[in-house]
């Protein structure tokens, strides 16, 4: 993602969203599940061990730091976000003793070298600036032997929303995201790709105010430095809905689509 993004406006923007975000969040179950079912069995050997130590990193409202629990209750949780208010959030719903909350950016990790078994992360990354930093610094968190999944947004995502807004102003309304190839170049060497899948979503709804409405309550608004503030006047708003308006599909719905990236990197055993 662009280094433009301030790392204070994401995690205001998704401190701000905690108590909208679960109403709001379909794409991020969908894809969270099926990052689980896809990268599961790939941590299963690990995860038989004693005093496994795991991390949801980007944990947002917790949902998926649940399931991990739920998979696996013996092992130690780290529920590490940047927005301190989306901790905040998921401790008071799904609190327990035994999770450690760090509030803190995937890119400088507050943990030790080689102290986790298992890092799973869904829909976060792309929010990050640096994402050799990111890949550098989990591959020095996790053990040798240790796995991270982890999902993220391709180009393609929110094309319709992009394209209808290019035709009004040529400004950024929609965040950017990285292509795979350029995703696989910064991977840091230490890690191994087991796992590399590339699958569409699409939502569907009946009034493009529902998109809108859903990504400003999950928080990830355009964040761009170069976005379009006090612009988008009544017209412009009327033109980009008409836009929209030709990729209404035969059922009636006005689609959204996203391109999802599902990775399972290694960290190589030593010797
Ligand atoms: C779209 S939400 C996904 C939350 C959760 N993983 C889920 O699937 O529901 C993205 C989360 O990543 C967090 N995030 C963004 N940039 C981050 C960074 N650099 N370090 C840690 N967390 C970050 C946000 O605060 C937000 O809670």
């Amino acid at each position: 993602m662009s280094s433009q993004i301030s790392k204070l406006r994401v995690a205001d923007s998704f401190s701000k969203a905690a108590n909208s975000y679960d109403g709001s969040a379909q794409l991020q179950r969908d894809v969270g599940h099926q990052l689980l079912d896809f990268g599961l069995p790939h941590a299963a050997s690990i995860m038989q061990h004693e005093n496994v130590n795991m991390m949801d990193l980007g944990s947002g409202t917790g949902y998926f730091s649940q399931k991990l629990t739920e998979h696996y209750p013996q092992a130690n949780l780290y529920c590490l976000d940047i927005a301190q208010g989306m901790l905040e959030h998921a401790r008071a719903l799904r609190g327990s003793e035994s999770i450690k909350w760090l509030c803190a950016d995937a890119e400088a990790l507050p943990l030790a070298s080689q102290s986790i078994d298992f890092i799973f992360s869904s829909l976060a990354i792309q929010w990050c600036e640096n994402l050799n930093q990111l890949f550098s610094e989990i591959a020095r968190a996790l053990k040798p032997g240790g796995i991270a999944l982890l999902s993220t947004l391709g180009p393609g995502s929110l094309q319709e929303l992009r394209d209808s807004w290019a035709m009004v102003d040529g400004k950024v309304h929609v965040n950017q995201f990285e292509p795979l190839s350029d995703i696989m170049t910064r991977i840091d060497p230490r890690l191994s790709v087991e796992l590399c899948e590339k699958k569409s979503h699409k939502l569907e709804y009946n009034k493009l105010q529902q998109l809108t409405t859903d990504i400003k309550n999950i928080g990830a608004h355009n964040m761009n430095a170069g976005e379009a503030k006090g612009l988008t006047g009544r017209v412009k708003v009327k033109q980009f809905k008409q836009n929209y308006e030709v990729y209404r599909q035969e059922n009636g719905k006005l689609p959204a689509s996203y391109e999802v990236y599902y990775l399972c990197l290694r960290k190589e055993k030593e010797g």
